[in-house]
C-alpha cells in the first residue's frame, strides 16, 4: 500500500468503474480519500464502490461528455463532502494526446490563480477491459505480448502503477506541480525504436 495520505480529501474519479480509473479509485480510498466514482456503467460502478473497504467510496452516474452532468456530479460531491480536491480525466492518443497536454497547460495557467492545479498522466499500454476488448486478448495474453517490446524490462505496466502516478499528482506531495504530464510508460516514448532495432536491441 502507498504511504501517501489523502485524508480529508475528496477525489472524483471519472471512469472509475473500470480499468485505470477503478485502480485509482481503490488506491485513493485506501489512502484515506473519500472517493466519488463518476461513470456511465451503473452496475459496475456501484459494485466497485461497494467493494471498497471502509465505505469511503460511492458511485454517481455522470457522462463526462455532458457538461451539465459533470457540473451536477461535482456540485453533489461538494455539497456532500465539502470540497473536491482531485479529479481524474480520460486521456486519449497521439494528436489528441498533444491536445490534452495543451488543454492541461492552458487550464493550469487559467486556474492557478484560484489555487487549482491541473496535471495529466500518460500511460503506456495497460491490460484493462478497454485495451483487452480492442485487442481481443485476455489480460495475461496482452501482458505477454507487450513484455518483449518493453524498453524497461523485468516488469509489465499495471493499472495500479498508473494509479500511483495519479495519486502523487493529486496528493500534497505534488503541491507545486501543475501543468505537468507524468508519463508512465517505462521509457517507451523516450526512445527511438528504429535506432534500437538498428543495433539489435
Ligand atoms: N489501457 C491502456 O492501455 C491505456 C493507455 C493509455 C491511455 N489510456 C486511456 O486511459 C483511459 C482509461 O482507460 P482504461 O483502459 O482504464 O479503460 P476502461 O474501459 O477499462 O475504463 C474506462 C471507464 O470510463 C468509463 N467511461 C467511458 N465513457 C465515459 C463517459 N462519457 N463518462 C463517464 N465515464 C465514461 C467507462 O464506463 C469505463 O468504466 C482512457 O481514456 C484510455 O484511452 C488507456
Amino acid at each position: 500500500m502507498s504511504k501517501t495520505r489523502m485524508d480529508g480529501k475528496v477525489a472524483i474519479v471519472t471512469g472509475g468503474a473500470s480499468g485505470i480509473g477503478e485502480a485509482a479509485a481503490r488506491l485513493f480510498a485506501s489512502c484515506g480519500a473519500t472517493v466519488v466514482i463518476a461513470d456511465v456503467q451503473d452496475e459496475l460502478g456501484e459494485a466497485v464502490a461497494a467493494s471498497v473497504a471502509g465505505g469511503g467510496c460511492r458511485y454517481v452516474r455522470c457522462d463526462v461528455t455532458d457538461e451539465a452532468q459533470v457540473e451536477a456530479a461535482v456540485a453533489a460531491a461538494v455539497a456532500e463532502h465539502g470540497r473536491s480536491t482531485a479529479g481524474s480525466g480520460r486521456p486519449a492518443y497521439t494528436a489528441s494526446k498533444h491536445a490534452v497536454l495543451g488543454l492541461v497547460r492552458a487550464a493550469a495557467g487559467e486556474l492557478g490563480r484560484h489555487g487549482v492545479r491541473v496535471n495529466c498522466v500518460s500511460p503506456g499500454g495497460v491490460a484493462t477491459p478497454l485495451s483487452c476488448g480492442l485487442t481481443g486478448m485476455s489480460p495475461e495474453e496482452m501482458e505477454a505480448a507487450a513484455e518483449p517490446h518493453n524498453v524497461l524490462r523485468g516488469k509489465v505496466l499495471k493499472a495500479a502503477d498508473v494509479a500511483e502516478a495519479m495519486l502523487f499528482l493529486a496528493s500534497d506531495q505534488a503541491a507545486f506541480v501543475s501543468g505537468h504530464n507524468l508519463v508512465v510508460d517505462g521509457a517507451t516514448t523516450a526512445v527511438n525504436y528504429a535506432v534500437l532495432q538498428s543495433v539489435g536491441l
